[in-house]
């Protein structure tokens, strides 16, 4: 029979094995514990566009259905949000690797794929099967069918590789995160020491701004989830030549 002393050691050889397998395919395990205590959910009235979760007093949104895609391919969408403006002030370069998470019908990824060529990637995150199908068909037609990649994610981890982007890129997206706090440490996780996250919403302080209020974000609310998540992340400046939305940056530190 085995004495306590050594089930014990075995216990602790077989966690540690299994963090260094963790670490191996996602590079987390230590950040894994770090979660501060004021970045927890709260459950609250579910008001019309919410799912009745808060998260640093901000009621999450409803996830929106891929039968909205029409309305992200509309034609003036570009006049509208200035979506050129948007692509340049990425700044990407031929080889990059990007991720667009939640990126929808591809509005964004066959817009960047062009940026970064043959030689980069783009990571098309999405976690409806719906979605990812129409985004390859349109990566198809557009030509860039091989530099997009699919990638069929979870609520709470997009499915991204260790350390491999230089940037993410969330478009109207981050307000309807299930799982914010986990979303971002994953997100964290796979982008390069240096690489930026890049997160583009309404603005919430704008009543002009024609979207519901749970669709928008102030920039206020986006910089205490980040800074309060405890994430290895710096705020590094909100971009503010687009009509409608914040574009803020983040920079893995
Ligand atoms: C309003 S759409 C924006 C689509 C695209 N970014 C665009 O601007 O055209 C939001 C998308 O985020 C996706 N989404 C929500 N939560 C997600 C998550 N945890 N991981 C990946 N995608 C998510 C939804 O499925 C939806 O397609």
């Amino acid at each position: 029979m085995r004495s306590p002393n050594s089930l014990r050691w075995s216990v602790l050889l077989l966690v540690g094995l299994a963090c260094l397998g963790a670490a191996g395919a996602t590079g987390a395990c230590a950040a894994e514990l770090a979660r501060p205590a004021g970045a927890a959910y709260e459950t609250g009235r579910r008001t019309r566009d919410g799912i009745g979760k808060f998260y640093f007093g901000r009621e999450i949104s409803q996830v929106m259905g891929h039968q909205g895609a029409g309305w992200l391919e509309r034609p003036e969408r570009e006049e509208e949000e200035r979506t050129d403006l948007l692509l340049k002030e990425l700044k990407l370069k031929a080889g990059d690797t990007v991720a667009d998470v939640g990126a929808g019908s591809g509005y964004f990824s066959w817009r960047m794929a062009r940026v970064v060529g043959a030689r980069g990637t783009v990571y098309g995150v999405e976690i409806q099967q719906e979605f990812l199908d129409l985004l390859m068909a349109n990566m198809k037609r557009r030509g860039v069918g091989e530099i997009v990649k699919p990638v069929l994610g979870t609520v709470q981890d997009p499915q991204l590789p260790a350390a491999s982007c230089d940037l993410i890129l969330l478009v109207d997206v981050y307000h309807e995160l299930d799982y914010p706090w986990e979303m971002t440490r994953a997100m964290a996780r796979a982008l390069k020491p240096g690489g930026r996250l890049v997160l583009v919403e309404y603005r919430g302080e704008d009543p002009a701004v024609p979207i519901k209020p749970l669709h928008k974000m102030t920039e206020a609310q986006v910089k205490k989830e980040i800074a309060g998540g405890g994430h290895p992340l710096t705020f590094v400046e909100n971009i503010a030549t687009l009509p409608r939305q914040h574009v803020l940056v983040f920079r893995k530190t």
